[in-house]
């Protein structure tokens, strides 16, 4: 191990090519290529010899310090001079808040220049010199390692655990069984889930319901734009199971222009531009619930994962794993939109296995 020591001169410049007595101690012998070579000679910088060297070092270091401190002034003006609506165009990143811009930037220079300065000293002016600290040896010694041993053996006659083989032998089956009553208390945490957590309410022919109205809905319900919340026909609020269906088979709906959806399979499974997604989010399972319609992107609002609704709803943003789960539409013969069959994979988190 090495350390910083003292600054003097500690240079070995005329060892014997035999053998030699390095700047930390260390024996270097010519006959023993496994010897400890100690440390290379000591190098004086510019610095330690010339002290007008040493004086502009201090200055640039002191310019550093003073330019973290403009940068850090630059924050805090920038912070009372730009509105958190002012929007600047910058290349490549297009469209951003200046505030936040002239924020970031201005206190990564005061960072960057409060580090630059520190490192800058030093290198340049604080000591170098290394010094070797060794190490105790790591290994015990063999008459610790014969006392270990002989106290061990001891224990183990002492305890009669070779000579009294019953006591040993039932001593192995109880550890061995023991862990079992864990195993048993695993019925507490309920029933097998089985396949639930593959399947929702949703069936083909069930009716799409809007969630606040309880009307069946049309197509023309969907304008352009809008986002509307459904559930399937037949839940009623008081319904026992209601709560914990509704959870799971929560969908939202949104009219695209046909020509905007990117992903083939969504178009096939929507309804003139109308697609219809799980709402429960594929993280932990927040309802997802803002929609930019310019961008057709959906947001949790949990942990800001982002969906891109155009292109069958994968991930573009954020801890989300999987897209969100497309349920499959069409319009029943009296002209209300329809579930054409279930969920095809889980919904919700991720962390179940899909499939
Ligand atoms: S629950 Fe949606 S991002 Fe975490």
């Amino acid at each position: 191990m090495s350390q910083t020591g003292s600054n003097k001169d500690v240079s070995e410049e005329n060892l014997p090519s035999e053998q030699a007595t390095a700047r930390d101690g260390a024996v270097v012998s010519a006959d023993d290529p496994f010897a400890d070579p100690g440390l290379p000679p000591h190098q004086h910088r510019v610095q330690d010899i010339d002290e007008r060297a040493a004086k502009r070092s201090e200055r640039t270091v002191a310019l550093f310090f003073v330019l973290s401190m403009l940068a850090t002034v630059g924050f805090i003006a920038s912070y009372v001079a730009f509105s958190i609506d002012k929007i600047v165009y910058v290349w490549p990143l297009g469209h951003v808040s200046a505030l936040n811009l002239s924020l970031g930037l201005t206190l990564g220079v005061a960072l960057f220049f409060i580090g630059a300065g520190a490192i800058h000293w030093a290198r340049t002016l604080m000591t170098d010199v290394e010094v070797s600290d060794d190490r105790h040896p790591i290994a015990a010694t063999p008459e610790v390692k014969a006392k270990v041993m002989s106290d061990f053996r001891e224990g183990v006659d002492e305890s009669g655990f070779g000579r009294r083989k019953l006591i040993r032998n039932t001593m192995f089956g109880a550890l061995a069984l023991v862990p079992l009553s864990g195993v048993v208390l695993l019925r507490d945490l309920g029933p097998l889930p089985e396949d639930k957590l593959r399947h929702t309410l949703w069936s083909k022919g069930k009716l799409l319901v809007n969630q606040n109205t309880n009307q069946p809905l049309r197509p023309e319900d969907i304008p352009v734009g809008s986002l509307t919340f459904a559930k399937p026909e037949g839940l009623e609020d008081d319904d026992h199971d209601f709560q914990k269906e509704i959870a799971k088979a929560a969908l939202m709906i949104v009219r695209i222009q046909p020509e905007d959806i990117k992903d083939k399979r969504e178009l096939d499974w929507s309804h003139e531009g109308i697609v219809a997604y799980s709402k429960i989010c594929t993280h932990v399972g927040c309802p997802v619930s803002l929609y930019e319609q310019q961008t057709h992107h959906v947001l949790c609002p949990c942990h800001q994962s982002t969906f891109d609704l155009a292109d069958g709803a994968r991930v573009i943003f954020g801890p989300a794993g999987h897209a969100l789960p497309q349920l499959r539409i069409g319009v029943n013969k009296d002209g209300y939109l329809e579930a054409l069959g279930d969920f095809e994979e889980p919904v919700g988190p991720s962390f179940w296995e899909r499939g």
